[in-house]
């Protein structure tokens, strides 16, 4: 989906939070790459903030699109999951895609993507893909038991820059979108659904086009928004 476009990178040392960065330059209508070595606000999904000390790779993507339909935003979302998977794939490691897109290694989550688009009518005018990625940096001893690290994970070192140059690289990469079902974890196993303050055992079945989720509950096969749910797999620790 980026491959036919023309990318601006721009590097820092620290920013306060990349996606807020590139949302100040959409005006300009270039397609950007912002990176920062840290964040001092990095901002995770449900106004979470995101650890981001030196050592991760913090970047953002913002995309211009001409004729991108709303109901195919999906499609930003699996392009991403999916260019970072194909990244810890091609350094040994294993990656899952836990719905709609954190990335997990070895049960514990290595990589948290955060897009904020703008429409105009029924069209995606302008998305930004923030990444966070566990590279070499040192986590919070309050993430310990639910984040990993590239670092923590493998027997081989791997440096930032290695490791930023590979995602760019499948970032802009024609049609990496399609490799999201191949990433995809977790379908098939019993998890717990959260809405709200309700809890609901499920069975994932598989994701719709529009990236919706489809699990069997005691009410029956039933389908749910990233927006309405999120979901806790077995074994996954959660930070209290
Ligand atoms: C999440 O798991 O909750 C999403 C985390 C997204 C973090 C990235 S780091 C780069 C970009 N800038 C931010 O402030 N957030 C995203």
């Amino acid at each position: 989906m980026n491959g036919d476009k023309t990318w601006k990178i721009e590097r820092f040392e620290s920013l306060t939070s990349t996606n807020d960065y590139v949302k100040e330059k959409r005006w300009k209508k270039e397609n950007l790459i912002v990176i920062a070595r840290s964040q001092t606000g990095g901002r995770g999904t449900k106004g979470r903030s995101f650890s981001s000390e030196k050592g991760g790779i913090y970047l953002s993507v913002l995309t211009h699109y001409q004729d991108l339909c709303a109901s195919d935003a999906f499609r930003i979302m699996q392009g991403a999951a999916a260019a970072v998977c194909e990244t810890l794939y091609s350094f040994g490691l294993t990656p899952k895609i836990k719905w709609p897109n954190d990335i997990f290694v070895n049960g514990k989550k290595i990589c948290g993507i955060l897009i904020e688009n703008t429409f105009s009518g029924k069209n995606v005018a302008s998305s930004v893909v923030g990444i966070g990625l566990n590279v070499c940096n040192r986590l919070p001893k309050e993430l310990s038991l639910i984040a990993t690290s590239m670092h923590a994970e493998s027997s081989k070192a791997c440096s930032v820059e290695e490791v930023e140059e590979r995602l760019l690289a499948n970032l802009t990469e024609t049609g990496i979108e399609n490799k999201y079902e191949t990433y995809l974890g977790f379908m098939g196993e019993e998890v717990t659904l959260i809405l709200g303050e309700e809890r609901i055992l499920a069975t994932l079945l598989f994701v719709d086009e529009r990236g919706n989720l489809v699990a069997r509950t005691a009410e029956g096969e039933k389908r749910f928004s990233s927006a309405e749910v999120s979901l806790r797999i077995k074994g996954e620790n959660v930070c209290v």
